[in-house]
């Protein structure tokens, strides 16, 4: 007899439906995964609302997943039925060009769970096999479901290339930029200036790694000079997604800086950077989205050492059932960087 599952399939923007379906069956170099804790993220809620890959519809949303291995398609070694594991949601063909360097989002044939393909807000997740890291039993399912948003801070930071000794600011102290502001504690950047019209979020980036908070955006230029001896930061990284901010982004940086482009916009949002004055001082800007590959890895392994403060992650948890009312109260409760949905 076939098994069943609940899923929580986004019929139409803003409704959930419960439905039961068949407990997938893995094929050849797959793995089945039974899900145990998925965050909701921003991307999420986009979705939710209608405003991002409404063509998916309808869809299992659902991407930052905790879980167990449940079973193994014929032919995959060195995974193991009943480990905990967390999931890669980049489905690239796995041989291309991008693909080898781990630039998974420029695949031809890219696709990502949650998104383009059925996700993890059902009990159980079929998924490509090489997708899946195992993760030490010790670790709590919630700390888990946290790698694939630190996975993105990773690369973010992999990109920039920032490290010991250098200035960042950080514009926008939501999850994401919370998640910044700890990993550029972890890196050795100082001093590292966090700026949100939230004096709540910026208080709780304070208190999880950044030395300075500006909530009240008349004074985010002084305190960055102040910190910066006049010169402006090394790095700043966009966290909102305004086009006002990036503009911005690029006048707090100092000669020679580093914008780190992460914050989403509209497709036609345009960066007003002169091309002498890029010359001239040697400014860079780098785009950096997702995380995937050693990102996931790394990721993983610093959660798994409790680098990261992850107490304002993991408190607001609601069972699969009650995902519509996560999903609609998910914008209200500032103090909660996260909400997560727990499978019973
Ligand atoms: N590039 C990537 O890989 C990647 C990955 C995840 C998220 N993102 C994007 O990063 C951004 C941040 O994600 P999030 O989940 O933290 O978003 P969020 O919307 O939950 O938080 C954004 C924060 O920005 C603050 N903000 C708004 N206007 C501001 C302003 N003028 N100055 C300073 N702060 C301001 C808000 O108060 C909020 O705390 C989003 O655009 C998201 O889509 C990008
Ligand atoms: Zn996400
Ligand atoms: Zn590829």
């Amino acid at each position: 007899m076939t098994k069943t599952m609940q899923a929580a399939v986004l019929t139409a923007p803003g409704h959930f439906t419960l439905q039961t379906r068949p407990v997938p069956v893995p094929g050849p170099g797959e793995a089945l995964i039974r899900v145990t804790r998925v965050g909701i993220c921003g991307t999420d809620l986009h979705i939710f609302h209608g405003r991002y890959a409404a063509d998916s519809l309808p869809m299992v949303p659902g991407h930052e997943l905790a879980g167990r291995i449940a079973a193994l398609g014929p032919g995959v070694t060195g995974l193991e039925v009943g480990a905990k594991a967390v999931v890669d949601m980049n489905i690239g063909c796995g041989h291309c060009y991008w693909c080898r360097r781990n630039e998974i989002l420029n695949c031809p044939q890219m696709r990502q769970i949650g998104i383009t393909a059925d996700g993890a807000f059902a009990e159980y997740l079929l998924v490509p096999a090489r997708l899946v890291l195992p993760a030490p039993e010790r670790v709590p399912d919630a700390v888990l479901a946290l790698t694939e948003p630190v996975a993105c801070v990773v690369r973010a930071a992999r990109k920039a290339q920032v490290g010991l000794g250098q200035s960042a600011l950080v514009i926008g102290a939501g999850p994401v930029g919370n998640l910044h502001v700890q990993l550029l504690r972890l890196l050795g950047v100082a001093p590292i200036l966090v700026s949100d019209l939230s004096p709540d979020r910026v208080a709780m980036a304070v208190a999880v790694g950044a030395d300075r908070g500006i909530s009240n955006p008349a004074l985010l230029r002084a305190a960055v000079q102040e910190a910066t001896e006049g010169r402006g930061a090394d790095l700043v990284i966009e966290s909102v997604g305004h086009p006002a901010l990036y503009a911005e982004a690029l006048t707090l940086m100092r000669r020679g800086g580093h914008l780190a482009a992460f914050g989403l916009t509209g497709p036609d949002a345009v960066l007003p950077l002169g091309i002498l004055d890029t010359i001239l001082h040697e400014t860079s800007v780098k785009g950096s989205v997702a995380g995937m590959g050693q990102d996931m890895h790394d990721a993983l392994t610093l959660l798994c050492h409790g680098r990261f403060d992850t107490s304002a992650f993991t408190r607001a948890a609601y069972p699969l059932e009650q995902i519509q009312q996560a999903f609609d109260s998910s914008p209200d409760r500032p103090a909660d960087l996260k909400t997560q949905i727990v499978m019973a």
